[in-house]
């Protein structure tokens, strides 16, 4: 029975086409790892760079093993513990991997995502898939199949549509590197919503003692994972961040005073900037931040649909709590201007 629902996709796939798959993160824009033309597609069809590498999606621990130098017990203990689920490995890739896929890197990041569909494609097609998000480059990532279908024609991007994306924003990225003694360094190098602290707590109650063999190193300041690029996730309108109250009119005045001497392009994201600032419309999330990480790259597309000229979110003490640090992230790089008094 599993074979009919998946058939077609399996074909696409075969073909080189490229095909959205649903995670509980956000959908992806897939092809086999071992389709140079298709890899080269994604690249293209998302007119994303080559420096930023691509996620390798597994749907079992044996098929994350092939793609690595070395498989630690460490990074067994975190795929036990978090897979499936919104945890990349960054770990030295095998030759299996190509240098498409790591944009020359020698490490490769590696999931299994917590979806029972894209897990039975992977399984039935027999091989890992690499899947950036399935968004245009450095703009919102879909957490609808009709988010894809908006950016990308059925010709190019076959969707599988496995409903709402039920955590709604990126993995959290982990570097593991396995120095010269026991210690195995860690460092988050995109933030998730699974933290240092989780992971930490998974490690210990597998045995693992903090500092003895394992340790987390600040996140890097250097450029290691685009998605710490300064700008990411915007939409089609400039998000204007908030901080305080600050009336419509002042922010439309501030604003006035402020977006045109931006630059057009920051780390080949083009800005978006109105041609004049009128209508306003506000960006509003739920206080908890595991609903608002559902609800966050759905609710600033509804709001960037809406005739408006910006849109803006209010940021307050309420947001200034550790559940909330990779909403943040994103909302600060998915912003053109934040705002203060
Ligand atoms: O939740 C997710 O991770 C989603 C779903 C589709 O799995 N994927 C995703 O892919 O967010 P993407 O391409 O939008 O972001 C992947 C990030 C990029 O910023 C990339 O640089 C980083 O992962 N990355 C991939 N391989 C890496 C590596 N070897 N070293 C450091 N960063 C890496
Ligand atoms: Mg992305």
């Amino acid at each position: 029975m599993s074979e009919t629902p998946f058939q077609p996709f399996i074909e696409d796939l075969r073909k080189g086409k490229l095909v959205a798959i649903p995670t509980e993160t956000v959908y992806g824009l897939a092809a086999s790892i071992f389709q140079t033309e298709a890899l080269q597609n994604i690249f293209k069809t998302k007119r994303r760079p080559f420096f930023d590498p691509l996620i390798v999606h597994v749907s079992s621990i044996e098929q994350a093993k092939a793609l690595v130098k070395v498989w630690p017990p460490l990074a067994q203990a975190l795929a036990e513990a978090f897979w499936p689920g919104p945890l990349t490995l960054v770990l030295e890739k095998s030759e299996k991997v190509s240098d498409l896929i790591t944009s020359g890197l020698s490490t490769v990041g590696i999931r299994m995502p917590r979806h029972d569909l894209t897990l039975k494609l992977i399984e039935a097609f027999g091989e890992p898939l690499a899947a950036p998000s399935a968004n245009l480059f450095g703009r919102t990532s879909p957490t609808l199949a009709k988010h894809v279908r908006e950016e990308f024609s059925p010709e190019v991007v076959s969707v599988l549509d496995g409903g709402p994306c039920q955590i709604g924003i990126e993995s959290t990225i982990l570097g593991i590197s396995v120095g010269e003694g026991a210690l195995v360094n860690l460092q988050i190098l995109r933030q998730g919503m699974i933290g240092e602290m989780e992971i930490s707590k998974a490690l210990t109650d597998r045995g693992f003692q903090d500092s003895r063999d394992f340790s987390f190193k600040p996140a890097q300041k250097k450029l290691v994972a685009p998605g710490q690029l300064q700008h990411h996730y915007m939409p089609s309108k400039p998000l204007i961040l908030v901080s305080g109250d600050m009336s419509f009119e002042t922010v439309k005045k501030r604003v006035k005073e402020r977006i045109y001497e931006l630059p057009d392009m920051v780390e080949e994201v083009s800005l978006v900037k109105p041609e004049r600032i009128e209508k306003i419309e506000r960006v509003e999330l739920n206080i908890d931040a595991g609903i608002a990480a559902r609800e966050l790259y759905a609710e600033l597309r509804r709001a960037a649909e809406i005739p408006c000229d910006i849109l803006v979110f209010y940021l307050g003490p309420e947001h200034q709590v550790p559940e909330w640090q990779p909403l943040l992230d994103r909302l600060y790089k998915a912003a053109s201007l934040t705002l203060s008094y």
